[in-house]
């Protein structure tokens, strides 16, 4: 029997500096009303110069590994998804690495926008059930703040900074059989590129890369993909909605995070929310998300959870994890 993942422990890094959307409002046209009732979001983080994305993910994943018990010789692997590299190359993931003083094993960058982290963990569980891998960090970074147009108060006003990481352990099956990553489900779209992008990249130079996005049409595909990805992740392993003890999203949009769990049957309280107060950090938000629900003990071991994300490309797809 091949190996399973277990979720061993998690973590989460948000910068020092918290920007409320009244403070936005001081230099962009917009106001706390609209911010709040199309988005759900009240206030975001936004890294200082020393908060780079491999400073946070550095961060977050040191916590990942404390919880789980476990040490820098513990790692095999550092899987770290971002928009918002540090660098074109070495990757972040090996500025981590270093970091965190592991010196054995691999590491490398991923590139899925918003998906990224579920795009991480399905790489990470297939590396982990093929045995290429015992330890893996699968950690989501991002400096939205460096890319942002703040002349387009359309977007600039939906994303924040921050990093999550989770520490996947290798279990043998015969283990503890209901517990690690059940399954997940990846997928992408390129012909919806151009819906949701950066319009630039290092060495282009007169870009310097500005997210664009066409709002109302990602909020469509949104719902319809992100159904589908759920309802696939059920189907495969036999199960229904009344299984699932919490839904841990993409933190895009409250409406969006809200016809989600309608879609689930599942109580508000059964959903983590952080968008109010995170706003958008791409791929870290659903780890950030785990990371503060299963901090705080509301997600215990034994919960079915289900993690979901949506983001440019288009990328999106979902992963059912049992503490
Ligand atoms: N403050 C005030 N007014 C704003 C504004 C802001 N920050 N941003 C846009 N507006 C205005 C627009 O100019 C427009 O005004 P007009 O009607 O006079 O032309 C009006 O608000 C409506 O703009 P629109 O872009 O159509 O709003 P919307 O209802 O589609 O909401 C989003 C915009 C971005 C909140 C919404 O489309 C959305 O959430 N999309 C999905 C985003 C997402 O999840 N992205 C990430 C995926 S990873």
């Amino acid at each position: 029997m091949s190996p399973r993942s277990i979720l061993a422990g998690c973590g989460g890094y948000l910068p020092e500096r918290v920007v409320s959307n009244e403070e936005l409002a001081k230099t962009v046209d917009t106001s706390d009303a609209w911010i709040q009732e199309r988005t759900g979001i009240k206030q975001r983080y936004f890294a200082a110069k020393h908060e780079t994305a491999a400073f946070m993910g550095t961060e977050a994943a040191r916590i990942a590994l404390a919880n789980a018990g476990a040490t820098a010789d513990d790692v095999d692997a550092i899987i770290l998804a971002t928009s918002t590299p540090d660098q074109a190359f070495p990757a972040t993931a090996l500025r981590v690495q270093a970091a965190l003083g592991v010196t054995k094993g691999f590491g490398f960058d991923l590139s899925a926008a918003c998906a990224g982290f579920i795009y991480g963990l399905s790489v990470a569980d297939g590396m982990i059930r093929c045995g290429q891998a015992r330890g893996v960090l699968v950690i989501g970074s991002e400096v939205y703040s460096r890319i942002l147009n703040w002349q387009d108060r359309g977007t600039c006003v939906l994303f924040g900074d921050g990093a999550g990481a989770v520490f996947l352990r290798a279990a043998r099956s015969t283990d503890d059989d209901r517990r690690g990553v059940l399954s997940t489900h990846i997928h992408a779209q390129g012909t919806l590129g151009d819906i949701l992008y950066v319009d630039g990249a290092v060495g282009q130079p007169d870009k310097p890369g500005h997210l664009v996005m066409h709002g109302r049409e990602v909020f469509r595909h949104a719902v319809t993909r992100l159904a589908e990805a759920v309802e696939e992740a059920l189907a495969a392993n036999g199960l229904t909605h009344a299984d699932i003890d919490w839904l841990v999203p993409h933190q895009a949009n409250k409406r969006i995070i809200d016809a989600m769990g309608k879609k689930l049957h599942l109580p508000p309280e059964r959903v983590v929310v952080t968008v109010d107060r995170h706003a958008n950090t791409s791929a870290a938000s659903v780890p950030l998300a785990m990371a503060e629900a299963w901090g705080d003990g509301r997600i215990q071991q034994g919960d079915l959870v289900l993690l979901e994300a949506l983001g440019g490309g288009l990328t999106w797809g979902s992963a059912l994890v049992r503490l």
